[in-house]
Order: C-alpha cells, then sequence, then structure tokens
C-alpha cells in the first residue's frame, strides 16, 4: 500500500500546548498508595515516594497531573490529607468502596509532583461540598495573606504558596455514579458561583467546567449548553471524558476509534462556538480532554474485589498492542486538534489504567501504550501541520476507516518535521510518501509493531516495545504498527 501526505508551510493547525500530553493520579485502587507512595519499598525516600516510579515519571516529563480524582474527589474532603499524619482519619471511600488512608493528600502530592517536575490540575469537590470548601482550599494551595487557610498552609509547614493555576469544577457531574451527581441546571448553578469565588480569591488561576463523562451521555449537548450559558465569564475550558474498549474483539472496528474522539471534540467545539456567537463576545473557551485512554479489559476482574480495603488492585488493565495502536491513534486526534484540545490527560499514570506498572516490593514496568505517550511526550513539540493524507479506507463498525492515521509537527528550534503515523492495516506495510515544498531528509525511523495484536507485556517480558528501523529515503510502515518518522530540515 502507498500513502502520500502532502504538508504545505501555509497549512497550519496551531501549537502544541505541552499541557496537551498531561495524565492522571487518583486516589485510586493502587495509583496513590502502591503506586507513587510506598514507604516499605526498598527505593522509598524519606517521604515515602517511591524512587523507581519518580525517576521514570521524571524522564517522562510529563508536564501536569490532574489530582485527587475523579470520582474520588465528589466526596473529599481536602483538609483530611492536610497537617500531623498521625491525626488524619481513615474514611469510608463511596466512589469506590475502599478504605482511604489519607496518609497522602495535597500537602504531599504537590511535593512529589514538584519533584517530577509535573504542574498540578486540582480537582474540586462539587458532589458533597461546593464552593465554601473550593475556595477554601484555592486559599490553603495558593493564598499568600495572613488569613486562617493560608496560615494552616504554613502552620503545616509550607511557607511558600504552592502555585496551582489549573482547576477543575468537580468531576464527571452528569453521571449516576458521581456522588450527589447533578442536572445541568444544578450544576451549571453550582460551578458558576464556585468558580466566581474561587477567582476571586485568586484571579491568576484557569478554571475547567464539567463537560459530559462521554459522548453517549444522555444529557450530552444540552449540558455542554446549560453549563457554557451560565458559566461562560468565569470559565476557561470545558471537559471531554472518553475512554475506548475492544469488548467484542473486533480489532478492525477497535482501530477506528479514534474517528469517535475527532468527532466528540468538534461536537463540543461547535457547542463552545455557538453560545460564544450568542454572547456575542471574543472570548473562546478551549476544552480540556481531561480523562480518556482504553478501559475495558479489568471490568470483569474487579467485580470480585471485596469492598472495604486499603488500596486494592482495581481498574489494571494489562494492555496489548492493538491497545497501544489505539492510544497512538488517539494521541494524533489530539495533535490535529490542537488549535481547540489545550489540556489533555492521559488517565492514569501508575497502575490504574496506566502506562507505568508496579511491582509491591520490586520493579517498575511499562505497558504496551507507554510508548506512543512517551513518544508523544518526546517528540510531539512544535506547530502541527493540517496535513492531507490520501491513503486507502477499509469499512468496520459501520465506519469508514482510513488505513493511515498520520499528523506532522514542525520543531522549529530543531529543524526537524515530526510525522506520527499508525498503520491500522493487519495485512499489509505501507510506504509513506512526502509531498511537500520543505526539503526534507529522514533521520530517524522509530516504529512499535508485531504480529500478535493481542501481545502484551509484564513485570518479567517486554514483547511489546519501541524499535528504530533502518531508514531508506521513503519509510515503510509495517502492518498494525505506531510510527515515529523523524525528518531534518535541509533547505534552511
Ligand atoms: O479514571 C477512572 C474514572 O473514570 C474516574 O474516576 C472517573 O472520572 C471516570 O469515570
Amino acid at each position: 500500500m502507498i500513502c502520500t501526505i502532502r504538508i504545505n508551510s501555509e497549512n497550519r493547525i496551531g501549537k502544541i500546548d505541552r499541557r496537551l500530553f498531561g495524565s492522571f493520579i487518583e486516589h485510586l485502587g493502587r495509583a496513590v498508595y502502591g503506586g507513587i507512595y510506598d514507604p516499605a519499598h526498598p527505593s522509598a525516600g524519606k517521604n515515602g515516594f517511591r524512587g523507581d516510579v519518580l525517576e521514570l515519571v521524571k524522564e517522562l516529563n510529563v508536564p501536569v497531573v490532574r489530582y485527587p480524582g475523579g470520582n474520588f474527589v465528589s466526596g473529599y474532603n481536602w483538609e483530611d490529607g492536610t497537617g500531623d499524619k498521625s491525626k488524619r482519619p481513615r474514611k469510608m471511600e463511596l466512589a469506590w468502596q475502599c478504605i482511604e488512608t489519607n496518609e497522602v493528600g495535597i500537602d504531599e502530592f504537590q511535593e512529589w509532583a514538584r519533584s517530577v517536575g509535573s504542574e498540578i490540575m486540582m480537582a474540586v469537590n462539587l458532589g458533597t461540598r461546593g464552593a465554601d470548601d473550593a475556595r477554601n482550599l484555592v486559599e490553603y494551595c495558593n493564598g499568600t495573606t495572613p488569613t486562617y487557610y493560608a496560615d494552616m498552609r504554613r502552620k503545616n509547614g509550607f511557607e511558600q504558596p504552592f502555585g496551582i493555576k489549573l482547576w477543575c469544577l468537580g468531576n464527571e457531574m452528569d453521571g449516576k455514579w458521581q456522588i450527589c451527581a447533578k442536572t445541568p441546571e444544578e450544576y451549571a448553578r453550582v460551578a458558576c458561583e464556585t468558580a466566581k469565588v474561587m477567582k476571586w480569591v485568586d484571579d491568576s488561576i484557569e478554571l475547567v467546567a464539567c463537560g459530559s463523562s462521554n459522548s453517549g451521555m444522555p444529557t450530552f449537548g444540552i449540558w455542554e449548553e446549560t453549563v457554557l450559558r451560565e458559566c461562560y465569564d468565569y470559565i476557561d475550558y470545558i471537559s471531554l471524558h472518553n475512554y475506548y474498549g475492544n469488548p467484542d474483539n473486533d480489532s478492525a472496528a477497535y482501530l477506528g476509534s479514534s474517528l469517535d474522539m475527532d468527532n466528540f471534540i468538534k461536537h463540543v467545539a461547535a457547542i463552545c462556538d455557538k453560545v460564544k456567537a450568542e454572547k456575542n463576545t471574543d472570548k473562546q473557551i478551549n476544552l480540556s480532554f481531561d480523562e480518556w485512554n482504553v478501559w475495558f479489559h479489568s471490568n470483569e476482574q474487579d467485580k470480585q474485589i471485596p469492598k472495604w480495603t486499603v488500596a486494592p488492585p482495581q481498574l489494571e488493565d494489562i494492555y496489548n498492542l492493538e491497545d497501544a495502536l489505539v492510544v497512538g491513534t488517539l494521541l494524533i486526534t489530539l495533535m490535529k486538534n490542537c488549535d481547540r484540545v489545550k489540556i489533555g490527560c492521559l488517565a492514569q499514570l501508575i497502575n490504574v489504567i496506566a502506562p507505568i506498572m508496579t511491582v509491591p516490593g520490586g520493579g517498575v514496568w511499562k505497558q504496551t501504550i507507554f510508548y506512543p505517550y512517551l513518544h508523544a511526550l518526546k517528540y510531539g513539540r512544535g506547530t502541527v501541520f493540517d496535513v492531507e493524507t490520501e491513503c486507502g479506507f477499509y469499512t468496520a463498525g459501520g465506519k469508514d476507516i482510513p488505513f493511515i492515521e498520520t499528523t506532522a509537527v514542525c520543531n522549529d528550534e530543531e529543524n526537524e518535521i515530526i510525522v506520527f503515523a499508525v498503520n491500522r492495516s493487519q495485512d499489509e506495510t505501507c510506504e509513506l510518501n512526502i509531498a511537500s515544498e520543505f526539503k526534507l531528509e529522514l533521520t530517524r525511523h522509530i516504529t512499535v509493531t508485531g504480529d500478535d495484536l493481542k501481545a502484551v507485556n509484564s513485570p518479567d517480558t517486554e514483547t511489546v516495545s519501541e524499535m528504530t528501523v533502518d531508514c531508506g529515503e521513503i519509510p515503510v510502515l509495517p502492518r498494525q504498527s505506531w510510527n515515529i518518522m523523524i525528518y531534518r530540515r535541509t533547505d534552511i
């Protein structure tokens, strides 16, 4: 098969915001306890954080990490995780039906985030709580005045404010599974008033209002319109969440999941623009795709987990090659929409539907999806071109799906153009031609591929990993593969 992509210097989508490749750590399963935090582990530092996890996350260079939930946040009292550890309450955690020890809270997490070089995207509880606790939390984290909550932070040993700039107004408030879920109208009012007072405490923060929990929600569309009409002046972003899966084992259709993501983004952007026009304003609301990933492998096994235990192994999907290819196409889709999607969070980072896994008392290992995420973080820097792609299609799941999903990013600092491409074909390799006014020399071709779409990694074997391909002038994308081609511009 042959695919031609046209790169025209005039056709640019936009510059990638580094926060597009963020991630997420929730108080859920073994993400915090047994993931980033494990005082008994041989690599743990004085503060109880696992050194091996910390080093790997630091190396990944994750720009932003959403915290502390997720569904967890809708029943969370943030004060429980501050101050003297010996006095912190053990609580029933209703979202995931386990026990929260509160050994880690914002005091510790901000130290961890600082040591891995990530910004925090902090969510406030708009389930059991509301505006009052949200504004107090902003003061605790960012306050500089000699007042109660800023002083409380100082007493807890943190003279300097944490300086958290990005905040979520609750989580998935449209979902029946959410603690104290809301109708669009109920949420819109609470989000508006909470946003207002949070910004009164610190006007430098940016706020993300909850959009729909996924595009299949019964209130999708109406929810966004209602929230935007009410909150427009106070918010900066609206959120999107979506998880993809292959429960019916239809790989051809599953590999086309990114078409749904693209559609969802376009739909939400159109609603934002409709409300913008109604309001006759210049202000644009951008999108925060702050939960996305593959999630379905662990659904059945999770039903067997007993309730009310500490950090049970929940949502521990083991990913295969086809999941890595889907994650690759989703990353490409985010890049192709970088003019509107400014923030993205791969959900999640450690152990819970995650690229990184830990062995209790042992090492860390990389899931298949680690590699496309690593490559996006490393090479997805610069301006995305609106490339025209000429390739064949196949039909699966009622959709025409292009064999090749691709995008190109111009890294001006390095004089490089990086082409990201997934070959969805399970049968054919693909010769990738570039038509462009730029003179380009292929300097490196990295691929993740294999004969078995169901191949997985484990603590002992890395079956699915990155490989460098010997490159000629024209790269050949193996069948069922994720690829990064690095071209040097020789015309400048
Ligand atoms: O990421 C796992 C869960 O998925 C989050 O807690 C929730 O927001 C979503 O439903």
